[in-house]
C-alpha cells in the first residue's frame, strides 16, 4: 500500500490561482495595465500541482502553464471577476496573485481614437475580486496578495480584515530586486491567527512552495 498523503498533502483538494495583471481596454489598440509579470501566481500554481491539488489558473499573463494546470485566460478585471465567480463554489482555497487594475474605462471605444491636444479618460473602479469572495466564502480558504510601497503592516492587516481572507501576502513594490516583474520576491505572511511569517529573499519558486505549506498547514 502506498501511502501518498505525505508525499501529496493536496491530492482532492483543488485550488484556484489567478496571476498577471489584467488590462483595461481604452480602444482596439490601448489598454491600462500594469508591471505584474504573473510570474509568482504561476509559480504558485505549479507548487500546488506539485503538492497533488487539482489547480486551475485564471492568468491575464501570456506565460507558459503546466499541461497539468487547467488554464483559463482572461485580460481584464471583469473577465477575471466572472472565471473566478464561476468555479469559486467547488473550490477549497483561492489565492488571489493576480494585479487586477483598480479602474477601467467608462466606456470602451470601438475604433482606434484619434489624436488630440488634449484628452481624458473617465475612469471607473473595477469590483474587488478578493472582497467580494471574502463576503461568500464558506469552507473555502482564502489567500490575498498586498503589494505595498510603504506603511506594509498597516495595509496588509487592514486587507486581512475588510477582505476577510486567511491570509494576506505583503510584498514591498518600491523595491526593484523583488516583486513586480522580478525573479525574486521577499514576503510577509500576515493572518489573523498567528505571528507574522517572513519568507526572505528568494526565487518565487521558493516562495511559492513556502506559501503552499502555509497553506497545507491551515488545511490540516
Ligand atoms: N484585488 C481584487 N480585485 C481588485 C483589486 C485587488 O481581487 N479589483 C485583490 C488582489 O488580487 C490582491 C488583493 O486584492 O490579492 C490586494 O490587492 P492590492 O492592489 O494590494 O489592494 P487593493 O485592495 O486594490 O487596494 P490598494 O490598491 O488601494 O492598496
Ligand atoms: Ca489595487
Amino acid at each position: 500500500i502506498i501511502n501518498q498523503s505525505d508525499s501529496l498533502p493536496l491530492q482532492g483538494k483543488q485550488i484556484l490561482v489567478t496571476a498577471g495583471g489584467t488590462k483595461e481596454r481604452i480602444d482596439p489598440v490601448r489598454y491600462i495595465s500594469n508591471d505584474s509579470s504573473g510570474r509568482m501566481g504561476h509559480a504558485i500554481a505549479e507548487a500546488a500541482m506539485k503538492k497533488g491539488a487539482e489547480v486551475i489558473l485564471i492568468t491575464a499573463s501570456e506565460l507558459a502553464v503546466h499541461s497539468q494546470i487547467k488554464q483559463i485566460k482572461v485580460e481584464s478585471a471583469q473577465e477575471m471577476y466572472e472565471a473566478v465567480d464561476a468555479n469559486f463554489e467547488n473550490i477549497n482555497v483561492l489565492i488571489m496573485a493576480a494585479a487586477v487594475s483598480d479602474y477601467t474605462p467608462v466606456k470602451q471605444e470601438n475604433h482606434k481614437m484619434k489624436k488630440k491636444d488634449e484628452l481624458s479618460i473617465e475612469l471607473k473602479k473595477t469590483k474587488d475580486i478578493l472582497k467580494e469572495m471574502g463576503q461568500k466564502k464558506a469552507h473555502q480558504l482564502l489567500v490575498g496578495f498586498a503589494a505595498e510601497t510603504d506603511n506594509i503592516e498597516e495595509y496588509a492587516l487592514k486587507k486581512l480584515k475588510e477582505k476577510n481572507v486567511d491570509f494576506i501576502v505583503a510584498n514591498d513594490v518600491s523595491r526593484r530586486d523583488r516583486g513586480f516583474n522580478s525573479n525574486d520576491n521577499e514576503v510577509i505572511i500576515y493572518s489573523k491567527q498567528d505571528d507574522p511569517v517572513l519568507i526572505s529573499l528568494s526565487d518565487k519558486s521558493r516562495i511559492a512552495e513556502r506559501i503552499i505549506e502555509l497553506i497545507i498547514e491551515q488545511l490540516g
